[in-house]
């Protein structure tokens, strides 16, 4: 294993996070705080360490990018776009979410996590088309 192989263990990583923050939902709505509470921190554990892979990847093998995609280059872009500000906007909304749990101020945490939540998940999810598009359905030619 090397560095080239972190966009797919990257990729694995925003898997985990996407199934995490949907069953820590579940968890809630079915009224089980505790295992919320670790299903959303398991899953804060995930999107730390892509983040940290992330940024090792990009340290060491720059940007990637791939110009065989033709009409849907357009497409591609405005994804990775969306996808790049929403993680970053993601930042602050998942401090001040946790912070409000960790301190007990539930009315405060699920005012945020109205937004932190869609936000979490469609960072996640769309890290993971961002890999398929990459690296598995237009691979850049070596
Ligand atoms: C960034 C991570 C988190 C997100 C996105 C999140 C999201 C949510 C959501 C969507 C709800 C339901 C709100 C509603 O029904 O309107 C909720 C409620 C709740 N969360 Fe979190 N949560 C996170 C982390 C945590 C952590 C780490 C804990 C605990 C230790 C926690 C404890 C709770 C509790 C106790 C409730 C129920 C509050 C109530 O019904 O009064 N959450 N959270």
């Amino acid at each position: 294993m090397s560095t080239a192989d972190l966009p797919t263990v990257n990729a694995c990583l925003n898997s985990a996070s996407t199934v995490l923050i949907l069953a820590a939902l579940a968890a809630i709505k079915g009224g089980h705080k505790k295992t919320h509470g670790k299903l959303m921190s398991a899953a804060l554990v995930s999107s730390t360490l892509f983040l940290v892979g992330y940024l090792v990847h990009k340290a060491f093998h720059g940007t990637t990018t791939s110009a065989h995609m033709g009409g849907f280059r357009v497409y591609y872009l405005t994804l990775l776009t969306s996808h790049t500000i929403l993680a970053i906007v993601n930042l602050p909304l998942l401090v001040g979410t946790v912070w409000a749990a960790a301190r007990g101020n539930f009315a405060r945490h699920k005012r945020l996590a109205r937004f932190t939540w869609p936000v979490w998940l469609y960072v996640s999810v769309t890290g993971v088309l961002v890999y398929f598009i990459l690296y598995v359905w237009y691979p850049a030619p070596h």
